[in-house]
């Protein structure tokens, strides 16, 4: 048996989708510890939706193909979980949030009881936890609320607790604000915060890195299914090399490396904060 520390363990897992001659994930290998928070970055087609799906099992449950290495979930071989065990340690939230609410329920209410129904929770309990989530999301007074006449924001959200109330151990989320505004945004980055100060394991990919690096512990940083990179953000967005797979950065990093700017560790900054405060202590000609 692996470190209890060790959430989830990647070992050498290569994957190639039915039908295809190519490898979406090749070699990979990495370790996620018990409440982290990382996030995973790559261009358009470099793997990052496979991955996720990968580490909730999805691949190789549900997309066959060709599959080798191993992905471990508390030390084991996720294909060894039973599917109803494994929705209770890995909850998805896939990019859109219209593929995940079921359509076929009528409330708020009944939405997150559509889940808690397939994996046979008692009525009593399930009372218990719908209100705990829908409550804990800022939800309850949308509860008698068709989920199609809410916000994009808060049909993430309902989205995210629908998973919640299945009480897994690890969340993914697959670009989860990809479809909101600004607000919608924030919502769903105040609940990730929450979720983080409970302990939980996440996994977020997003391309907005402002965002994204206020989060995250670490950064997965693929191309072409291939790990670049695993590191924290800061060093992520210092690599000398990142310029060359134009995956851009957040915009505080981009200024910072325009004058040359760097923290205490010798890395560019990547939070907003600590951007600032390295600006403060410049000496730097605006060109306005
Ligand atoms: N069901 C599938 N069958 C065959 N090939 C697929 C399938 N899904 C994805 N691919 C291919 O696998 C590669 C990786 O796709 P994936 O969706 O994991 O990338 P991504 O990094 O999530 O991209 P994006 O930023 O656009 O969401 C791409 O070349 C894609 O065309
Ligand atoms: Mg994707």
């Amino acid at each position: 048996m692996g470190n209890t520390l060790e959430k989830i363990k990647v070992e050498h897992l290569t994957y190639r989708y039915p039908f295809t001659e190519r490898n979406v994930l090749e070699d990979i290998t990495f370790t996620i510890n018990q409440g982290e928070c990382v996030g995973i970055i790559g261009r358009n087609g470099s793997g990052k939706s496979t991955l996720c799906y990968a580490l909730s099992g999805l691949v190789p449950s549900f997309f066959k193909g060709k599959y080798s290495g191993t992905v471990y979930i508390d030390g084991i071989d996720i294909r060894h979980i039973p599917p109803e065990e494994r929705v209770k340690k890995v909850g998805i939230i896939f990019q859109n949030p219209f593929s995940q609410i079921s359509g076929a329920k009528m409330s708020v209410y009944e939405e997150v009881a559509f889940g808690l129904e397939n994996i046979g929770i008692e009525k009593e309990e399930m009372v218990k936890r719908i209100e705990e989530v829908l409550k804990k999301f800022n939800l309850w007074d949308k509860k008698d609320e068709n989920p199609f006449e809410l916000s994009g924001g808060q049909l993430q959200r309902l989205a995210i607790a629908s998973m919640l109330a299945l009480k897994p151990e690890i969340l993914i989320l697959d670009e989860p604000t990809s479809q909101l505004d600004p607000q919608g945004t924030n919502e769903v980055y105040e609940t990730i915060s929450k979720l983080r100060e409970d302990g939980m394991t996440i996994v977020i990919v997003d391309h907005k890195y402002e965002k994204l690096v206020e989060y995250v512990d670490k950064i997965i940083f693929l191309h072409d299914g291939k790990i670049v990179a695993y590191d924290k953000p800061e060093k992520i967005f210092s690599l000398p090399e990142i310029e060359e797979y134009k995956i851009g950065e957040p915009y505080q990093t981009m200024i910072c490396k325009k004058y040359g700017l760097k923290n205490k560790e010798s890395l560019y900054p990547v939070r907003f904060l600590e951007a600032v405060e390295v600006l403060r202590g410049a000496q730097i000609e605006w060109e306005l």
